[in-house]
């Protein structure tokens, strides 16, 4: 009994220590295996981009890049798309993994949420919010409902 506990204990530790960082993607059209990253303009803004600048993250309640060691964080905006920026301290606690794809929590102040508002900046480069209703800006070229998602579940 004890030693099976002791090797339960065991193995989520080694299976915690173990995951390793991943990148993350949009899969549909305008952001087709585009890739989660900082926007290098303002090395801030959550952005979808070219495969060859992708960062890597630790995803478990927080997102941080391995890159850059920044966290995700999900914006105050009053809108039902929720500006996303990566900043040198946790505030957003709320993100999980359904499957392979990015969520946040059912607990969370955003309850349980998959969809994203994505819209284009100069070159390759697409702005990232969380969506929590149906709301897009006006003025920008926008795609609603877009997921994101680990590139395998491995
Ligand atoms: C992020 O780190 C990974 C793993 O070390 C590396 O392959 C990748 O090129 C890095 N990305 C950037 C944008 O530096
Ligand atoms: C949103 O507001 C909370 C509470 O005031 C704060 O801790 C957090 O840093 C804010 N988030 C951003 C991204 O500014």
């Amino acid at each position: 009994m004890r030693l099976s506990i002791s090797i339960t204990v065991l193995a989520s530790v080694l299976g915690a220590a173990l995951a390793k960082p991943e990148k993350i993607r949009g899969v549909s059209d305008p952001v087709y295996h585009l890739y989660l990253q900082e926007y290098p303009k303002d090395k801030s803004t959550a952005v979808l981009g070219p495969e060859s600048s992708a960062e890597y993250f630790n995803i478990g309640g927080t997102i941080q890049s391995a890159n850059t060691t920044l966290y995700l964080n999900v914006g105050n905006d009053s809108t039902s798309y929720k500006t996303l920026t990566f900043g040198t301290t946790a505030s957003t606690k709320a993100w999980g993994l359904e499957g392979d794809t990015i969520i946040t929590t059912q607990g969370s102040t955003w309850g349980r949420q998959l969809n994203f508002l994505v819209c284009k900046l100069d070159g390759n480069y697409w702005q990232l919010y969380l969506q929590t209703g149906s709301a897009t800006p006006s003025g920008k070229t926008c795609s609603n409902y877009q997921t994101i998602h680990l590139p395998c579940l491995c």
